[in-house]
């Protein structure tokens, strides 16, 4: 265990700050994510905020502008709980880099992704007691912890449009798995937006601001924008490309271990799909043949609406070297793109190619 409580065999990317996801194997053991387990993705130091003095301000395009406590949130507002799957929109960047180089960007490979059951209010409910205004269009998210990547230097933030934050699904969150959230996963309160990227569900949360426009916070105007392939990321500045929002239909295999040595006759092959917002995974397949023939996979576990669906499918591979590739298609019909080459952009976010790995067999 490090010292952020998280497993010895994280893949850390960074120490300052601390950004890591868990093995695949490790990934694959449960559809609800250990904490130990969970990926932690941050842009600055992780602050040590005290419970008991922290505040949630809520400003701005309200009649009733709220300060709440700890104590007062809970004994104010009903308490809900979801099973939700946070995705980075950096998840599976590691596909992007064998195209073109990415510099700056951590190589995240398919764990910037995890499930857990979070606990709180139902952030509509507090933005009703707050009397949010009819003209309300966004919901701006700030925390304390401030980061020296953005530009200019600032503390972390980000927004949702108003319709998503009084979705009933949106919390703000004071319990991971049951267990009061730690320091690096945002306690004591942060935001959760289920099927959003993970970028909007804001850890450390002290202050929501009900506005006509999106945050202009670096992390929402300038970062986790996607900008065509030939922009220089450089060069881009506030509201430059495509602001990210629902997490885009996406999969990975995670048993067997790309590289693993396998024995030759009957595989298990396990992995994860996942579409945000209002979509579902509707079905998923793997080949072994490069994608000349396919089997269905079984859709094993989808624990709830804003969660992913693991699943499973028993191949035949014969011996020597084997690519295994999946493809997964969504509630819309929508399915995943064959190859990264075409979803490359400069700053590397949704990667929704189909993944591919490469066994042993013998
Ligand atoms: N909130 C704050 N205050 N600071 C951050 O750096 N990172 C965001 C989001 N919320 C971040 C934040 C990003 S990009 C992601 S993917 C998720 O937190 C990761 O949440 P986790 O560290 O609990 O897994």
């Amino acid at each position: 265990m490090n010292q952020w409580g998280k497993r010895d065999d994280m893949l850390v990317h960074e120490t300052e700050p601390f950004n890591a996801e868990p093995s695949p194997v490790a990934l694959a053991r449960a559809v609800i994510t250990d904490v130990d387990t969970f990926y932690s993705r941050n842009h600055g130091p992780v602050p040590d905020v005290d419970p008991d003095a922290w505040r949630l301000t809520v400003v701005g395009l309200v009649d009733q502008p709220l300060t709440l406590s700890l104590a007062e949130l809970r004994e104010r507002f009903e308490q809900h709980s979801l099973l939700a799957t946070l995705q980075c929109a950096g998840n599976r960047r590691s596909g992007f880099l064998k195209v073109r180089d990415i510099p700056g960007e951590d190589p995240w490979e398919s764990g910037a992704t995890s499930t857990a059951r979070w606990t709180g209010v139902r952030l509509a409910d507090v933005l009703l007691a707050a009397g949010i205004r009819p003209e309300a269009a966004h919901v701006a998210f700030a925390a304390p912890d401030r980061s020296e990547l953005a530009d200019p230097p600032q503390t972390y933030g980000g927004s949702i449009p108003a319709a998503k934050a009084l979705s009933g699904e949106t919390l703000l969150a004071w319990a991971m798995n049951d267990e009061p959230l730690t320091p690096l996963h945002g306690a004591p309160v942060r935001v959760v937006v289920p099927g959003w990227i993970g970028a909007r569900s804001v850890k450390w949360v002290e202050r929501i601001t009900v506005q006509a426009e999106p945050s202009d916070n670096y992390f929402q105007a300038t970062a986790y924008r996607v900008l065509p392939p030939d922009a220089d990321p450089r060069q881009a500045g506030p509201g430059d490309g495509i602001s990210l929002g629902a997490v885009a239909l996406n999969s990975a295999i995670l048993e067997p271990a790309d590289g693993a040595q396998v024995t030759a006759g009957k595989l298990d092959v396990t992995g994860y799909a996942f579409a945000g917002d209002d979509r579902g995974v509707a079905r998923v397949d793997v080949s072994v043949d490069g994608g000349e023939t396919w089997s269905q996979a079984d859709l094993v576990a989808q624990p709830s609406p804003w969660a992913w669906c693991q699943w499973r499918a028993n191949v035949q591979v014969e011996a020597g070297q084997v690519e295994i590739v999946a493809r997964a298609w969504d509630t819309t019909a929508a399915l995943q793109q064959e190859s990264a080459r075409e979803l490359w952009n400069p700053k590397g976010y949704v990667n929704n190619s189909w993944p591919r790995i490469h066994v042993h067999s013998t």
